[in-house]
């Protein structure tokens, strides 16, 4: 087993586990890392067909009395990483009498990940939360970190906090069952950290490309243990994104607005970043920032996109933005608000 630790601060500490077929496992790690036995697992419908029952007789192998065990479901979907939905979650973890000493569980990708983070980040000041990657994206790079988040309609991740968690399990054998969209979802993500940290790295997804979208096993498991320690090392140096993690945002500066304006629909994260790497790329080569060949090897490593998404990319980066004339967002209010009346 590959064990990063992220050592936060003096006193704060948390480790990412990653091993293959961990979750059968995970049962005897989660009794060594915390200290209650109440749990409230949550997930969505498809993660839970797939990985919920091994979950579950896991932590009954590793000594957890099932009866003081919950699962919650929230529905599949980025549109789903939202307030309404945070609030349905404290509503259930009330009625369930949740209180301080109750660990959270995320099992799921980022959608989950972020905000289980995000309402154990907030009910009664923060609970203890583990987190189970189960997509490539949730375990490359939005479960490393400690950033938790939901959307707001009109800015992606705008509500959110720092918060980390108390161990990540990461178990590359549940990337098995990933559609073949949401593999090259969090191949993007890794393009990203290599692009940032390590022309190594990408010399290395370069030659191995095809045979990480078969999900060759080994292959997927080098790629994770690879990306996390790269963005573990970027963290650890500015954990709240104070000046040097900022580069981790390469793609979703452009990205996130693509997110928004689809409407948090029709485009995945993975593919907003893509182009937003693309688009991010021609603007700093057009201000002289990036040599020509950087450029190229962007759009070949890219080159897996679907051509619809590639050339709206190309479209944007000379002009306008790829997205559909939707509906314009409301206008902002003003700010300070008339109604508010400051002492002066
Ligand atoms: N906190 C951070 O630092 C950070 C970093 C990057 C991305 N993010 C966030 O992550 C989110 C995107 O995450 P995502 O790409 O994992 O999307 P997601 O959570 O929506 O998962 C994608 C799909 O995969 C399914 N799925 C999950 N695990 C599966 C498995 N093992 N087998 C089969 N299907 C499975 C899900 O049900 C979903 O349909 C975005 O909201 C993004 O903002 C956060
Ligand atoms: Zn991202």
């Amino acid at each position: 087993m590959k064990e990063i630790k992220v050592k936060i601060t003096e006193d704060k500490e948390y480790k990412v586990c990653i091993e293959k077929g961990i979750l059968i496992n995970l049962g005897e790690h989660l009794s060594k890392t915390i200290e209650n036995k109440r749990i409230i697992i949550i997930t969505n419908p498809l993660v839970n067909c797939f990985y919920g029952v091994k979950l579950l007789s896991s932590l009954k192998k590793g000594g957890f009395n099932l009866d003081l065990i919950d699962l919650i479901e929230i529905p599949d979907g980025e549109k789903y990483k939202s307030l309404s939905t945070a609030k349905y979650l404290y509503d259930e973890l009330l009625k369930r009498k949740a209180d301080r000493t109750t660990t959270l569980i995320a099992l799921g990708g980022g959608v989950i990940g972020d905000l289980t983070g995000f309402v154990a980040a907030t009910y009664m000041r923060g609970l203890p939360l583990v987190h189970i990657p189960t997509t490539l994206l949730a375990q490359v790079d939005s479960s490393i970190g400690g950033k938790v988040a939901v959307d707001h309609p009109l800015a992606k991740n705008i509500i959110g906090s720092f918060y980390q968690p108390k161990a990540v399990y990461t178990d590359p054998e549940v990337l098995q069952t990933l559609s073949d969209k949401d593999i090259k979802n969090g191949i993007v993500e890794a393009i990203k950290i290599a692009v940032i940290k390590s022309p190594a790295f990408f010399k290395w997804l370069e030659k191995n490309i095809n045979r990480l979208f078969k999900k060759h096993r080994d292959l997927l498991c080098e790629l994770v243990k690879e990306a996390v320690s790269l963005k573990v090392d970027i963290v650890l140096k500015d954990p709240r994104e104070r000046g040097l993690r900022k580069v981790l945002n390469f793609g979703h500066s452009i990205g996130h607005a693509l997110e928004v304006e689809a409407g948090y629909q029709d485009l995945s994260h993975g593919e907003a970043v893509a182009l937003g790497m693309l688009i991010e790329t021609k603007i700093a080569r057009n201000r002289g920032m990036c040599s020509e060949e950087f450029e190229v090897q962007i759009k070949q490593i890219l080159s897996f996109l679907p051509s619809s998404l590639l050339s709206s990319s190309a479209a944007s980066s000379s002009q306008s933005l790829p997205f559909p004339s939707l509906p314009s967002p409301p206008a902002p209010l003003p700010f300070p608000h008339p109604s508010l009346s400051f002492p002066r």
